[in-house]
């Protein structure tokens, strides 16, 4: 009795100590309006959430967390990728990490990532493979890809919006993004 105990914490306290995003099973499909605290609010698309418990028939409550800023929400303390914003009032205080709660559509979720960025996914090949290889988002961080992308927009003669929806694709996807379990 003593050792399975002995197990129990064990296990408990790894689990504790592993970041809240790789406890996380399921995936934001599209970016999309949530009520947070009751309060208007965005979460964008891609990133992970733990389902709470149903709301209703077509509302389930999600919990994700990360580093706070302003009315912003992002991974870490870089700001490279942003998780979620509200409308009234900040998440905490500057750079603290936070679980937040937030009620959304079922429809919204997804299980699989490489559907969720699909059509993200072809621009890229289609823009970033005419002069060289593809480059695996997942081979490089977050930050690389922000300096990679500011000579190879040029390259690729993107607009800028363009440029910001492939940054998103390739920094979700980076060796440090959302899905760093999969590399
Ligand atoms: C007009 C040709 C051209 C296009 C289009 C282009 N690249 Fe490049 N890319 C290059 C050249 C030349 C290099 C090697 C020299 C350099 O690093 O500047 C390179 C290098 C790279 C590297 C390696 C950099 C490193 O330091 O590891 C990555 C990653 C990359 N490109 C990504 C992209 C992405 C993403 C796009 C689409 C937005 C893209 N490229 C579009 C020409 C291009």
């Amino acid at each position: 009795m003593k050792s399975v105990l002995g197990k129990l914490f064990i296990s408990l306290f790894m689990v504790g100590s592993l970041s809240a995003l790789a406890a996380s099973d399921i995936f934001i499909f599209q970016t999309a309006k949530i009520k947070i605290d009751n309060k208007e609010g965005s979460i964008f698309i891609g990133t992970p959430v733990k389902v709470l418990k149903k709301v209703d028939d077509k509302n389930v409550l999600v919990e994700f967390s990360g580093m706070a800023f302003g009315d912003k929400l992002y991974t870490g303390k870089t700001k490279s990728l942003l998780m979620a914003t509200k409308k009234e009032g900040s998440f905490a205080d500057e750079g603290q990490v936070v679980k937040v709660q937030a009620v959304i559509e079922k429809g919204y979720l997804s299980e699989v990532p490489a559907e969720i960025w699909e059509e993200h996914e072809e621009f890229f090949y289609e823009m970033c493979t005419q002069c060289h290889g593809a480059y695996k988002p997942q081979s490089h961080t977050m930050l690389e890809w922000d300096a990679i992308l500011q000579t190879m927009s040029g390259f690729a003669q993107l607009y800028e919006d363009e440029t910001e929806y492939l940054s998103r694709f390739l920094k979700a996807n980076a060796s440090n993004g959302f899905y760093p379990e999969q590399k």
